[in-house]
């Protein structure tokens, strides 16, 4: 009676244990075996559409009451009965949650603002599914499209099993993390599950599909309607979670704690979409100008003398270089605050460094080693601050375990409301940069990572036994059940695997790692851009390795422990194109490869695609051989051409930045951010922009000299030395891709990118001239802007940062050019590089030298250093004598 079609089906079996008939059955469910043909992975016992509550008052104020009177109960405990749902609209951002006042909800303090674009808002709409079961739809108002239709039924809620099902508008969908996808679009063909909880777990681009989750938590997913209008959804949830995406096409979350806290994003463009989320949720931190540059680094220096040479041989070699990191070699014994024997000249370095223009991140692990409280030299004059940081550490002994420095360590309580352990960390790092004066700082293992699974090591002679308590009350945590698909690839066989026990404590006792563990990242990463203020009193850097919903306000990430390997480059695309989705456009993977021998071919292409990614950093696995630029010419070569083009672009990229700071843009996007209409661009995931005007069609496998890839409908200009200007026709096309030139980089007519001419440092970089690229576009007017500040002066409000603002239009007609920069400034001691060069592409007519005007003044031209070629079509002038 209740036959589902094989499409459309909620699973009513997700943990498979209880996989047969039988069971099936006993649940209140439907056993129906898919037919051969159907979508991959049918569930084939299911949820009948029945499931859920039932709306029994309207409280006003957008409350209702649901309680549960029919359909299955939960599989999985005791249905909670009644249950509020809320409704509130920011602007046209929309809040719905389903919960009760004792659910467990992240501390995250968001800003919730409205977005700029409430042009296009949704309405939520009560609507009655089979047997009176209460379902709702989401629909945009403007186009009566339903977004959001939960008549498939599935609402359940019990303590530690809660689930929504909702169908969905088209088989676009983007987002969710952190995991490796394989493709940006995700396949809505089959049914998927993507678990999403913080682990230490690395990214396995190897295998076909790899749903296992990773360092960072992001319930958020993009969909695109099918007449290219784009809402984004999040699920504000803490508990370990999963989404099964399935063929109908629909969704089913479910998590194990906490209650549904929807957020929708109106959009209506997909930039709008981010833009209203990152409004709600936060917008991310303005790195320093310099952390913008290429940075090098490695696991496994044997000492300072090593770092040395290593970043002596890329200068000398001409590769630009703004950032030397260190990995955890440069402790003493991989203590946090420590320097190691062969580390005893770094602070000397560092100075050297600073002389070098060049700055320096160092990595620091959040757990602190725990043989003696008391005797800890640090904090021997005042132990019981020093407990005070690890409130349960000193009670229940559930925050401790062991991983660097490969002892007993306990975790800091980063969540304590009294702030303690955030005043203990500031304080030390603080100190320590009085030592040892770095830059940026580098936060690692912080999901947390344990070496082993569950409490101290040594209590049991097997470390695979799970150590935490798994019978009685208190093992609801750590033996819940329902435990996610994060424990059932066979990887992982306890949520406890290589961290922490989950009926571990923190918020100072009043919380289990149950509810906060995905939160134990963006909790150190909220300390450590306080610690980086205070200790470095300048703006920098901060990367995490753990990130959740709203870390960008504190943190950048790279994509974690790669391999080197072909696929890794690849999926390295489309998870930087995703975390600017999640809000963290200061992102990228290690370039080269992490794990693993990486070969020339492979090293030269990472360097030639990542030095378009914002956080540009060569990085590699202890006892793997080097694999800096300069270990081989042909990558010395490719690298100094990318990251030179990249180092001369930088205020472009910068002034990307600070729009992600101030409206919430993203930096670097897919292309159908900005041809949405155009659905070819759904698909695309070799390439990506920068901004609205730049295209990046890096070369992503072996043995090609060529790239096959996709332009929209719109003038593109090759950037490359030898097709510099030529415009390349819409739609698919080869374009050279060889080693020893340019990446395949394109600009988008009717654009201005500010330049400045590129050194080997920012620093240098910064006193040359400014450059214009103009590009004429389908009408006669380009435009663009510059921000520009002096790249590391600390603000509290980006907006009364002392700084340029620079707005350009360029037209254009057959008797003059006229170029106009309207700016606004709060420095006034500062003077700006003079604008020399104005390089302009798609000029058509033959230039006459004496009618350019900026601003309404006759530009004065250098004749001599200036040209004009009517076959490229490229216009170059030149102000400079
Ligand atoms: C794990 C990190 O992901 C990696 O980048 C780092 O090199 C090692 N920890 C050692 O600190």
């Amino acid at each position: 009676a209740f036959s589902v079609d094989v499409r459309s089906r909620v699973d009513c079996s997700p943990d498979p244990h209880s996989l047969n008939e039988q069971k099936c059955k006993s649940r209140g469910c439907v056993w129906e075996f898919p037919q051969v043909d159907a979508p991959k992975e049918t569930p084939p016992c299911y949820f009948p559409s029945t499931t859920g509550y039932v709306k029994t008052k309207d409280l006003g104020n957008g409350v209702l009451v649901l309680e549960k009177q029919n359909g299955p109960l939960n599989p999985f405990g005791a249905d909670i009965s009644p249950l509020k749902l809320k409704t509130h609209y920011i602007g046209s951002t929309f809040e719905l949650s389903i919960g009760n006042d004792d659910r467990y909800i992240p501390p995250l303090n968001l800003p919730k603002e409205q977005p700029n674009d409430n042009s296009d808002p949704l309405d939520f709409q009560e609507t009655s599914g089979t047997n009176g079961t209460f379902t709702f739809q989401m629909i945009r108002r403007s186009t009566g499209r339903i977004i959001w239709d939960t008549s498939i039924g599935g609402l359940l809620f019990a303590d530690q099993y809660i689930q929504i099902a909702t169908l969905l508008p088209s088989t676009n969908i983007f987002g969710f993390g952190e995991h490796v996808h394989k493709t940006l679009k995700h396949d809505m063909t089959r049914y998927t599950t993507w678990p999403m909880f913080a682990t230490g777990f690395p990214p396995d681009s190897g295998s076909q599909l790899s749903t296992h989750p990773l360092y960072g938590v992001h319930p958020f997913y993009l969909c695109i309607e099918p007449d290219g209008k784009t809402h984004g959804v999040l699920l504000l949830n803490s508990n370990a979670q999963e989404v099964t995406l399935g063929p109908a096409p629909h969704l089913v979350y479910r998590t194990i704690g906490g209650q549904l806290d929807f957020v929708f994003f109106a959009g209506p463009t997909p930039e709008a979409a981010i833009q209203g989320y990152l409004s709600y949720i936060g917008k991310p931190f303005l790195p320093a100008y310099w952390a913008l540059g290429y940075q090098l680094s490695r696991w496994g220096y044997q000492g300072v003398d090593e770092m040395k040479t290593v970043i002596r041989r890329n200068q000398a070699a001409g590769i630009p270089l703004d950032v030397a990191v260190a990995d955890i070699d440069y402790m003493s014994t991989y203590e946090d605050f420590t320097e190691g024997e062969k580390w005893s000249t770094f602070p000397e370095y560092a100075q050297e460094l600073h002389s070098q223009n060049v700055n320096l991140i160092l990595i620091f692990d959040p757990a602190i080693e725990n043989v003696s409280f008391v005797e800890w030299p640090r904090f021997d004059q005042v132990p019981t601050k020093i407990q005070d940081q690890y409130p349960l550490a000193k009670n229940t002994k559930m925050m401790l375990g062991n991983v660097w420095p490969e002892r007993n360590v306990a975790f800091p309580d980063f969540l304590d409301p009294t702030n303690k352990t955030e005043l203990w960390w500031i304080d030390e790092f603080r100190r320590f940069h009085d030592m040892l004066p770095y830059d940026g700082i580098w936060i690692d293992m912080n999901e947390p990572e344990n070496f082993q699974t569950g409490t101290l090591k040594g209590n049991n002679s097997n470390g695979k036994t799970l150590q935490c308590i798994v019978d009685g009350i208190d093992g609801k945590f750590d033996n819940p059940p329902y435990e996610t698909k994060a424990v059932y690839d066979g990887f992982d066989p306890f949520l406890a695997s290589k961290t922490l026990c989950l009926n571990g404590l923190s918020i100072r006792g009043t919380n289990n790692l149950y509810n906060t563990k995905s939160l134990y990242g963006w909790s150190e990463s909220r300390a450590t851009a306080k610690a980086h203020q205070s200790a470095i009193k300048k703006r920098g850097a901060v990367i995490s390795r753990s990130t959740f919903v709203s870390s960008g306000r504190y943190t950048g990430h790279w994509l974690g422990d790669n391999v080197a390997r072909w696929e890794d480059l690849r999926t390295s695309v489309i998870g930087v194109i995703e975390f600017n989705f999640f809000g963290i456009p200061y992102v990228g993977s290690d370039i080269c490869g992490f794990t693993g021998v990486t070969w020339e071919e492979l090293c030269l292409r990472w360097h030639q695609m990542g030095a378009f990614h914002s956080f540009s950093r060569d990085h590699n696995m202890h006892y793997m051989p080097a694999q800096d630029p300069a270990v081989w010419p042909s990558v010395t070569k490719a690298a100094k051409i990318a990251l030179t083009f990249r180092y001369r672009y930088l205020p472009y990229l910068y002034s990307l930045h600070y729009r992600a700071s101030t409206i919430g843009s993203t930096v670097v996007r897919p292309l159908f951010f900005e041809f949405s209409s155009d659905s070819e661009t759904f698909s695309i995931d070799r390439q990506f922009l920068w901004g609205k005007a730049l295209m990046i069609a890096p070369a992503l496998d072996p043995g090609i000299d060529s790239v096959h890839a996709y332009f929209p409908d719109d003038l593109w200009y090759s950037l490359q030395d030898e097709t510099y200007g030529k415009i390349i026709p819409p739609g698919y096309n080869d374009v050279p891709a060889k080693n020893d030139t340019l990446t395949p980089v394109f600009a988008r007519g009717g654009y201005i990118l500010p330049r400045q001419t590129p050194s080997t440092t920012t620093k240098e970089s910064r006193n040359n001239p400014f450059e214009l690229l103009v590009t004429v576009g389908q009408n006669s007017i380009s435009e663009g802007e510059l921000y520009y500040d002096d790249g590391v002066t600390q603000f509290d409000s980006i907006d009364q940062n002392p700084h340029f603002s620079f707005n350009f239009t360029y037209s254009y007609s057959r008797t003059a050019a006229s170029l106009n920069a309207r700016w606004s400034t709060s420095i006034s001691n500062y003077t700006l590089p003079t604008l020399d060069i104005i390089d302009i592409v798609g000029y058509d007519y033959t230039p006459d030298f004496n009618s350019f005007y900026l601003n309404g003044k006759r530009i004065n031209i250098n004749i001599q250093t200036s040209s004009y070629s009517p076959f490229t079509r490229r216009l170059f002038i030149s102000t400079k004598n």
